[in-house]
């Protein structure tokens, strides 16, 4: 497979959530899919448990059916006091900004769902609220560095991809849609993945870099 030669830095610092800059209309290699998955299935669980599963969508009906649901979704989300536009007000002027074109991209993703030629969607077993405490998140945990592992993955091989959980305010009803059964397996996000328009992404601005949210030793 064609790679892009990133280096490790480079690759770390400009995977980003592509939204606008995807080719809707170039298919995806399944091959291509399978091999990002090959490293996502490298990266650590607790225990070792390597609960992973992952759900790839490819058919044009449930794509259609999740665009749907994610649109749903998404008109709930840019109203709520989280949203991206919600962060914005108040925040510095550049933050501000950031924030809007989120918002602006996001709306762009959420309106072109359905055209996302893959959306996979990592699964854990069972129902995910059921643990408390250290369980959750242990598990939640277990889940995360190997979809991350497959999204770098995946930007290495030209393929732009956004970590997206809007979809899970409906998660039973995509569960019906793509035939999870709902109790006993939780879906933990659905990423999608498109060839780029170009491969030149940069790294994002972070308001005060790490050393604004870096302690060391102690909390005060
Ligand atoms: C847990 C999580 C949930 C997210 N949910 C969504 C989502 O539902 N829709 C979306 O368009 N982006 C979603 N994002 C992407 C963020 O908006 C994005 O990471 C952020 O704006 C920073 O942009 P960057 O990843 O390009 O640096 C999510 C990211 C994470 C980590």
């Amino acid at each position: 497979m064609t790679t892009l030669g990133l280096s490790a830095d480079e690759l770390l610092s400009t995977t980003r959530s592509v939204r606008k800059r995807l080719d809707f209309d170039r298919p995806v290699d399944p091959a291509l899919i399978e091999e990002c998955l090959e490293f996502a299935v490298q990266a650590p669980t607790g225990s070792n448990s390597q609960s992973w599963q992952f759900l790839v969508v490819t058919d044009e009906d449930r794509r259609q059916a999740l665009g749907d649901i994610y649109r749903r979704g998404w008109e709930a989300y840019s109203g709520m006091s989280a949203s991206a536009a919600a962060l914005a007000v108040g925040a510095a002027e550049d933050r501000a900004d950031q924030q809007m074109r989120v918002m602006g991209s996001a709306a762009y993703l959420a309106e072109n769902f359905h055209r996302v030629p893959v959306m996979l969607i990592p699964c854990l077993p069972g129902r995910v609220e059921q643990w408390p405490g250290m369980g959750s998140v242990s598990t939640l945990a277990g889940i995360i560095p190997s979809t991350w592992s497959f999204m770098l993955a995946a930007r290495e091989r030209g393929l732009g991809t956004c970590w997206t959980t809007i979809h899970l305010m409906f998660e039973e009803e995509a569960a019906e849609v793509l035939a999870i059964p709902y109790s006993e397996v939780s879906q933990v996000a659905l990423i999608t993945v498109a060839h780029t328009l170009g491969t030149d992404f940069r790294p994002a601005t972070r308001a005060g870099g790490a050393a604004a949210v870096t302690r060391w030793n102690a909390w005060d």
